[in-house]
C-alpha cells in the first residue's frame, strides 16, 4: 500500500469508473481529495463510498466540465484555498466518442472528443503545474490508454486525443523534472466501467456482454481489468516512492499491448 498520508490530490472524472475507484484507493492510502466531475450525483456517490471506508477523509467536490478552461482554473484555485497546496494530480476525465471509420467520423464529434480528452488534460496540467512549480514538488498522472500507444480502429478522435496525452506527458516531464515534479501517463487496456459498457453496447446493443467476453479472450489474462487495479498503480505513481519515475507511459492491460 502506497503512503499518501495528508497529500492533497485532485482527481478529475471522479464520479464513476476508474476515477471513482482511484479516489477510494487514494483515500485509503491517506490522501485529502478534490474530486471533479460533470456529474454531481456521481461525485456524491464517490464521496459516500469514501466516507464509508475512511470517515476522516477531507473531500472537496467540484462540479464542472474539464473542457472549460475557467472551470479548470477554478478547481485548481479552490483546492489551493482549501488545502494550501497540490501534491498530486490524476488527470483522468475522458470520453470515448462515437465509433466510426475515419471517412465517416463526424468532424464535430472529433472536436468534442479532443476538447475533453486533450484540451481538458492540457488545461489541467497548465494550472496545476503553475502551483506545483512554485511549491517545488508534485506528481502528475495523466490518463492515456492503450489507444494512445496502439491503433485500435473506429476511434479517430479517441486515438488522436490519447496519443496527444502521451505527447503532452513526455514534453512536460522533460520541462518539470528540474522542479521536483514527476509526470507520467498510464495506458489502461479494457476495464469494466460505464465507459466500456457503453462502448460494448455501441458494438452490439443486444449481446454486449457476449461481445465483452469475446473482447477479452485474446488478452493473456483472459479478463477485464478491475478498476481498483488502476487505483493501486496511480496511488504508487503519486507517492514519494515513485519520484524518480518520470515521463513514462505505463500500460496496465494484462500484457495485451505487447502481444503479437
Ligand atoms: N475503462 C477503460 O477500460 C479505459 C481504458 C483506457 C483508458 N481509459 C481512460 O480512463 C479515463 C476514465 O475512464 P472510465 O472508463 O472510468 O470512464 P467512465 O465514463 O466510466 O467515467 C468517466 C467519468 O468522467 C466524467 N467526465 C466525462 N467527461 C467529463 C468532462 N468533460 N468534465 C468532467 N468530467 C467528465 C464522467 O461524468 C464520469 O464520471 C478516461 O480518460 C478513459 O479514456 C479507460
Amino acid at each position: 500500500m502506497a503512503n499518501l498520508k495528508d497529500k492533497v490530490i485532485i482527481i478529475t472524472g471522479a464520479g464513476a469508473g476508474l476515477g471513482q475507484a482511484t479516489a477510494l484507493q487514494l483515500a485509503k492510502d491517506g490522501a485529502k481529495l478534490t474530486l471533479v466531475d460533470l456529474d454531481v450525483k456521481g461525485l456524491e456517490e464517490t464521496k459516500k463510498l469514501i466516507l464509508e471506508a475512511v470517515p476522516s477523509t477531507e473531500i472537496l467536490l467540484i462540479a464542472g466540465n474539464v473542457a472549460d478552461e475557467e472551470v479548470v482554473k477554478n478547481y485548481v484555485n479552490k483546492t489551493v484555498e482549501r488545502f494550501d497546496r497540490i501534491d498530486g494530480f490524476y488527470n483522468n476525465a475522458g470520453i470515448e466518442g462515437k465509433q466510426n471509420l475515419t471517412e465517416n467520423y463526424g468532424s464535430e464529434e472529433f472536436q468534442r472528443v479532443l476538447d475533453v480528452n486533450l484540451n481538458g488534460v492540457f488545461y489541467g496540467m497548465k494550472y496545476v503545474l503553475q502551483v506545483m512549480s512554485k511549491q517545488g514538488h508534485g506528481s502528475v498522472v495523466n490518463a492515456a490508454s492503450v489507444g494512445g500507444i496502439r491503433g485500435v480502429g473506429n476511434q479517430s478522435g479517441y486515438a488522436a486525443s490519447k496519443h496527444g496525452v502521451v505527447g503532452l506527458t513526455r514534453n512536460s516531464a522533460i520541462e518539470y523534472g528540474q522542479y521536483g515534479i514527476n509526470i507520467n501517463a498510464i495506458a489502461p487496456g479494457a476495464f469494466m466501467t460505464p465507459m466500456v459498457e457503453a462502448s460494448l453496447k455501441q458494438m452490439d446493443p443486444e449481446n454486449w456482454e457476449e461481445v465483452g467476453r469475446a473482447f477479452v479472450e485474446p488478452n493473456p489474462m483472459k479478463r477485464f481489468g478491475k478498476p481498483e487495479e488502476v487505483g493501486y498503480l496511480v496511488s504508487f505513481l503519486l507517492s514519494d516512492e515513485a519520484k524518480f519515475i518520470n515521463g513514462t507511459v505505463i500500460p496496465i492491460d494484462g500484457g495485451q499491448s505487447y502481444k503479437y
